[in-house]
Formats: C-alpha cells, structure tokens, sequence
C-alpha cells in the first residue's frame, strides 16, 4: 500500500467516523414553569476528544451544562440545579456517557445510545413521578437537595429546597484533550413548599385561668337585656348558652321556643333554629333548654326539653327544619366531649347518658340508681361539663352540689356544695350552669343565690365571683343564673332566666 493509499484510507475511515457521530446524536431540552424567579442563564461545556476521560459536575441555578465526549472517551455529567438545561451532544463510539440529573423545573430529554456506548440517564425532576432524589457536592459547596414530585403524596410538613454554591471549579483529567470548564455562580435558592395540613376540630375549649383570676363585678349585656319579648334583640327565659370560638353565642331562648346567636357587638340576634312558635313539627321547638355547637360536623344539638327529644340542625345557610337525634327522653342538659360523644342529663331517670350519634350507641356514665342523694345518685342532674379524660361534672340540683363522675365510675365526688341548700359560702342553691379550667377549679351559676361561683380543686368553700348582690338587673347584678361558659381567654358569659339577658363579666 501506497502512503498515499494508507492517507486515503486514513481520510476515509475518519470520514466514516465523523458520519457515525452525527448520525446517532440526538439532545432535547425543556423546562417548565416554576416557583422560582428563574436567575439568567449561565454556560459551560466540556469538551471531551478521543480516548480520554472526563468528569463535569455542576450545581447551580439556571446553568446550561453542555458535555462533548467522542470516540472511546467517558464523560459522567452530573447535574444538581433549580430550572436548570443540561444539553448532551456529541456521543459516539466506544463511549460512556452517564448522567445523572435531579433537578427542579428542568428536564432532560435522552439521546440516543451509540454503538458500543454506553448511555445512562436518570431523571428526577418535579414534572415527573419520579421521587428518587440525587444529590451532588461540588468542590466547596453544599447542596442540599429534597426533592417532592407535583404528582406525588408527600408526607413530610414542608418541602425545603436550599442549594447554595460558593464556588465551583470543575477540573477533569484526560489526555489529548484540551478541556474548558468554568462553572460560577455564588448563588443561594431557596424554596418553601407549604403542604396541605390536616387540622383537628377541638371540640371542648377548656379555658386556662389563674388560681387569682379576678372578674370585673360590672357584666355587660352581649345579648338580649331590652326585657322579656320576642323581638330580635330580646329573650325570654333564656337557659343554656353555648360560646363557640370565634366569640359567638349561642342561645336556647326557651320561652321564645328558639335557638338564637349573637357575635359580640351585635344589637340583634339572629334565629338559627325554631322560631317557628311553639310545637312539635320539625320546624319548630318547644322550649328548648341546652344548646351546643357540634363543631366537626357544623351542626347544634337541641336538647327541645317539652317535646322530649335532642335535635340536630346544620349550621349551613337556608337551614329550615332539624332532624331528631334522639327521641323519648327527658332532657335537661348537654354537652359533647372531644371524641364526639354527646352527654345529656334526664331529668326523670335522674341519670346523665352519653351516645355515640352515629352508632346511636348508649352508655349511662353517672346516676342511674335512682332520685336520690347518695353518691351513686343524682336528683334532678340540670347541666354538665365534660373533661378531656371524659370525667363528666354535673349540677345536681336537687342536691344543692356538683358532682365529678369519673369515665367509668360506679359513684362521684361532690366537687363543690353538697352541704345543703343556702347562700353560705359552703353551699348551692340549684346549681345551674357548670364549668372547669385546666387547674381543675370549678365555676358554677348558683340560680337561686343569684350569683357564679368558683371552687378550686378540693376547696370545702367557694368564692363569689360575678353577682351575689341580691336579685336584680344592676350591672352588678344577677337574676336567676343559668347557663354559664367562658370563652379561651377567661371571660365569663352568664344568662340570666330573670334578666332576659347574657351578661359578659371581663376576666382581669
Ligand atoms: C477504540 O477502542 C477499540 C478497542 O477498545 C479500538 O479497537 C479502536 O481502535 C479504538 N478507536 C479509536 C478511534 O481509538
Ligand atoms: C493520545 O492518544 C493516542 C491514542 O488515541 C495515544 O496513543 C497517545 O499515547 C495519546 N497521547 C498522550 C500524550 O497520552
Ligand atoms: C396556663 O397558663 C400558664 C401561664 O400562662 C402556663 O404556664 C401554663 O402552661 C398553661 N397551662 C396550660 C395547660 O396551657
Ligand atoms: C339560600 O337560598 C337562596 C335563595 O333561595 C339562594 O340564593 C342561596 O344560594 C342559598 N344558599 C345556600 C348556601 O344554599
Ligand atoms: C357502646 O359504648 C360503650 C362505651 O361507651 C362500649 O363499651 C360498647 O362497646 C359500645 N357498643 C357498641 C355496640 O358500639
């Protein structure tokens, strides 16, 4: 063979070479929209010729990574970036190309394999279902990468994305190549995914309050108190009261045969259940005496005391009739623990119950023995309160006390009274509304003295806090107190059955 024969066929092996790399690459890119502002675009590529190998790794924010590798070479790229392209040409013969690309808002489309080459490609980009996540350490940087895919459940509470490069320097070892790769870029990019959060529905609100709280003697009226009638901003006979979260109160307006609510501030109440006059139809109410708010489910249970029965009607607007829970029973009292159980005093087995309203399933949690004054009886049970360890406190009319049953228990404590009835400060006189603060001091309406009391836990006496100034309608004053509650801060809320009215006593 001529030297001129060995050049030609020198050129055309080269030829056919140079033919065999344009024909197999392929490369795509695309990005999609992001959180992100997107930084501007930054370059570098790597140049990567026969027989030699290469390695480029980058992290960065909006770079463009383009990597070159020909015949018999190995280029590994390795791309860890927020809206970032990384490009790969050039792949040919005998060559091994790996990729490893985790990325924000980028994506990387493949090339096609070369003959004898070997190509990888991993993609985990947000746009895919991919939650697999790469993390790559450039020269004196940090990344810290945790990728969440759109289209997949994420049960972390926050999705942190923080990639800081201080300086990237990539150096690649090859031989007979010439290679130029300068990567920059100080950057910081940081985002925050809030998920969506699952939130628990508190059903009890137990308010905490000091063991020297004071309360302004001085009640304003946050309903009704513009006499007894039936006008929308007046009462009568009002009983239970219910104070939901957002300072409203609900009102079972008794002698109106209607379930009111007020927001603080308002002149006028507005009817959210009866209303309709005294009956039986499912429009209508027939002195109701307790009221709650079911807070899970938006509904307020009845407790409707002449048609005996407990009912329910939504909250939602355009509400025009209730439904009834439970029929046949002499109802007096509710209330509802943070399990959904509803608790009711009935007043003519002198026993308080508790119902799982789905299941209509039915416990007796305290009486149950018969009218009586022992400590496995109740006589006429008029209110209650449930703790979060289900211990349920009942206003023992009858009984001149307040009575603790715990969840389970075959007797109660007497909490507070229980020394007969009068106005000494060892005593009750029909208990009334019932409440207890995280100390486990107990605050209850003491009807017939006009006047809210408190008992510490374990205290033989209790203090007067709101009333006990004689029957009357002063500020200072109070007329048959019935229900009581107060709201998360400690502010007291009263109705008075005498006054027609709700008053507000400031916790100071
Ligand atoms: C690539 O490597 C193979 C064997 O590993 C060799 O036969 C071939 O000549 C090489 N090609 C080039 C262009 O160096
Ligand atoms: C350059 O590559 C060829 C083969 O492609 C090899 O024979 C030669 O030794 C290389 N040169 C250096 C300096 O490594
Ligand atoms: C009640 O409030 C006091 C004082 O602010 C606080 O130290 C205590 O942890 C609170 N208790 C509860 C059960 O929240
Ligand atoms: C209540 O009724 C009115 C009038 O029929 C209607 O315009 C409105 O959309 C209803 N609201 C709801 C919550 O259904
Ligand atoms: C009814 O409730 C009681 C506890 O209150 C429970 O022990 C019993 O298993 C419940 N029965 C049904 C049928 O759910």
């Amino acid at each position: 063979m001529t030297v001129e024969s060995t050049k030609k066929l020198g050129s055309l092996t080269k030829i056919l070479i140079a033919v065999l790399v344009i024909v197999f690459v392929v490369t795509a890119v695309t990005v999609p929209s992001i959180l992100l502002t997107r930084p501007a675009r930054k370059s570098s590529t790597v140049s990567v010729s026969t027989s030699s190998s290469g390695t480029l790794s980058t992290t960065k924010v909006s770079l463009t990574v383009t990597t070159t590798a020909s015949t018999n070479s190995t280029a590994t790229s390795t791309t860890a970036g927020i809206t970032s392209t990384a490009t790969i040409t050039t792949v040919s013969i005998g060559s091994t190309v790996t990729t490893t690309t985790a990325i924000i808002d980028s994506t990387v489309t493949t090339t096609t394999a070369i003959i004898d080459s070997t190509y990888t490609t991993t993609t985990a980009d947000m746009a895919s279902t991919v939650t697999t996540t790469t993390t790559t350490t450039d020269i004196a940087s940090t990344v810290t990468t945790t990728t969440a895919s759109v289209s997949s459940i994420v049960t972390q509470p926050t999705t942190h994305i923080t990639s800081t490069v201080i300086s990237t320097t990539t150096e690649m070892t090859a031989t007979n190549t010439s290679i130029t790769t300068t990567t920059e870029m100080p950057t910081t990019a940081t985002t925050t995914t809030a998920m969506p959060t699952t939130t628990t529905i508190q059903q009890l609100v137990i308010p905490n309050i000091s063991a020297n709280a004071q309360w302004a003697q001085n009640g304003v009226a946050v309903a009704g108190g513009h006499g007894n009638g039936d006008a929308t901003n007046q009462l009568r006979g009002p009983e239970g009261l219910f104070v939901d979260d957002d300072q409203t109160v609900v009102i079972a307006d008794l002698g109106n045969h209607r379930i009111v609510q007020w927001k603080m501030g308002d002149t006028n109440g507005e009817v959210v259940a009866g209303g309709k006059g005294q009956g039986d139809r499912l429009d209508q109410l027939n002195e109701p005496s307790d009221v709650l708010i079911d807070r899970a489910m938006n509904n307020i249970i009845i407790c409707d005391q002449r048609n005996r029965r407990i009912v329910q009607w939504s909250r939602r607007s355009n509400t025009t009739e209730g439904e009834v829970l439970i029929g046949n029973i002499q109802c007096r009292g509710l209330t509802m623990d943070d399990q959904r159980y509803l608790y009711i005093s009935d007043t003519e087995k002198h026993e308080i119950r508790r119902y799982q309203i789905e299941d209509k399933n039915e416990t007796i949690v305290a009486g149950g023995n018969g009218q009586g004054g022992g400590f496995n009886q109740l006589n006429w049970p008029s209110y209650l309160f449930v703790d979060q360890q289900q211990s349920v406190y009942v206003s023992d009319r009858d009984n001149s006390r307040v009575i603790k049953w715990d969840n389970g228990a075959k007797e109660g404590i007497v909490v507070a009274g229980g020394q007969g009835q009068g106005d000494a400060p060892t005593q009750l006189n029909w208990p009334k509304g019932v409440f207890v603060d995280v100390l486990g001091t107990i605050y209850v309406a003491d009807d017939r003295n006009n006047r809210v009391m408190r008992w510490p836990k374990g205290a033989t006496q209790g203090i007067v806090i709101a009333g006990g100034n004689g029957a009357g309608d002063g500020t200072n004053q109070l007329k048959g107190s019935q229900g009581l509650s107060s709201d998360r801060d400690g502010n007291l809320y009263v109705v008075e059955w005498g006054n027609d009215r709700v008053q507000r006593f400031a916790i100071q």
